[in-house]
């Protein structure tokens, strides 16, 4: 059996992408903002919640098919944008594409990729492409990706609005990350010892590919990409100018306040996807699992609510689906399997989330994963303060989420 096979979990691809990985990639993924703090609560809070199986339930036939920002997918679950992929494994962004299409799931891919957008439609034609966007200084090149996007055949645009700088990774400053990686003592050792990546990396061009020619000289950490060519005054008029011009469907990525989730809804998009960036950006922000009821209540059904960061398990899914997200994104997930064996490694991601999705959901009693709903999760006790706190329905608190569909 080979070493893919034998992950049971999505830790145990983390383990195995740590073994395949220079120290300073493996962080550039593994790491996060500040303390880590978010990072951590993103899993943890999870915990928050119980969920509440009902027994007696033929649950012989399942199904986990739902739908995504108005397509079919057969699993509750996006593969979120990463910048970079290709510099984990060769390739790497049509290898994830491709392992979403065949999955039928939707693939994001990142203004920041190696690939760039027309090499991933040529390669990946098929499947349910979505595209990330970061508003640029130049509204001239936010409005070329725009285009490009569209051409490609792309059928989502997903604009990011939570880094209008970059959040301070102290992993990636204390391994000096830039692209292409700065030849030091230090990393030449740690790359050196790593050959079957070096081997990988050696065959590939990495760069930004979507900004060749417009991308600052010489080695580049991300910090600067962002601060030469990220627009922090980027605002809502930009967010409502930007869903104009795009005819498909709008998503916007990483919102915590409800007061902006309705603010997204009022200019027409078509989703919120509530996310803290997986911890990267500020530290010490809820977890996307705490923020999510009170933005599921401020939407209201009027959009979709996806939750992003901190999901590793099936479980964690079904407690998203429960406080009113239609789907889920995955991003450290995905990107440990891609680490670990190219599109293979993501597949089986998707393989193992898929499986403890299914296994959760006929433990849970339930037959549909679109009919799960508020009564599936109750809080748990407070074991982070030590204050226990009574189980109740999330029904029964006031403020309580209203979902978005499915009850
Ligand atoms: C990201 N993320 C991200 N988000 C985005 O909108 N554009 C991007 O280019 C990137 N790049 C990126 C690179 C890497 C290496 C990681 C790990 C993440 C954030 C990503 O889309 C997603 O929000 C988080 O990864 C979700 O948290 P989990 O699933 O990793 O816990």
């Amino acid at each position: 059996m080979s070493k893919l096979a034998r992950a049971a979990s999505i830790e145990d691809l983390r383990q195995l992408a740590r073994k395949r990985l220079p120290r300073v990639v493996f962080d550039f993924i593994d790491g996060a903002a500040g303390n880590e703090r978010t990072l951590r609560e993103n899993q943890q809070c999870f915990a928050d919640w119980q969920l509440m199986p009902r027994v007696g339930v033929d649950v012989s036939d399942r199904s986990l098919a739902t739908r995504i920002v108005g397509h079919d997918a057969k699993l509750p679950l996006i593969l979120a944008p990463t910048g970079l992929a290709g510099m984990f494994y060769p390739g790497g962004e049509m290898a994830a594409a491709s392992a979403a299409e065949a999955a039928g799931i939707p693939y994001c891919l990142s203004t920041n990729s190696v690939a760039s957008i027309e090499e991933v439609a040529a390669a990946v034609p098929g499947g349910d492409r979505w595209f990330q966007l970061y508003i640029m200084k130049d509204r001239g090149l936010t409005d070329a990706l725009l285009e490009r996007a569209a051409r490609s055949g792309y059928r989502v645009l997903c604009v990011t609005v939570d880094l209008p700088i970059q959040g301070k990774r102290d992993r990636d400053v204390r391994n000096s990350f830039t692209v292409p990686l700065r030849p030091r003592p230090g990393t030449i050792l740690d790359v050196a010892s790593h050959p079957r990546w070096l081997i990988g990396l050696l065959r590939s061009n990495v760069r930004f590919g979507n900004f060749v020619g417009s991308e600052p000289e010489g080695f580049t950490s991300i910090a600067k990409l962002v601060g030469t060519l990220f627009d922090p005054s980027a605002n809502w008029d930009d967010i409502a100018r930007i869903r104009e011009k795009w005819k498909g469907p709008v998503v916007v990525k990483g919102v915590l306040h409800p007061d902006d989730a309705r603010r997204a809804v009022e200019i027409g998009c078509d989703g919120v996807i509530v996310s803290n960036h997986g911890g990267r950006q500020l530290d010490q922000v809820p977890a996307s699992v705490t923020a999510l009821p009170a933005i599921a209540e401020a939407v209201g059904g009027r959009a979709e609510v996806i939750l992003d960061s901190g999901v590793r398990r099936g479980t964690d899914i079904l407690v998203a689906r429960a406080l009113g997200a239609s789907a889920c994104m995955i991003g450290r997930a995905f990107l440990w399997g891609l680490a670990s064996g190219g599109q293979a490694g993501v597949t089986r991601t998707i393989d193992i989330l898929r499986d403890e999705l299914d296994n959760a959901l006929a433990l849970l009693g339930q037959r549909r994963f679109v009919d799960v709903g508020h009564q599936s999760a109750i809080r748990s006790h407070d074991h982070r303060h030590g204050v226990p706190r009574q189980a109740e329905n999330v029904n029964a608190e006031p403020g309580r989420p209203r979902l978005a569909s499915g009850g």
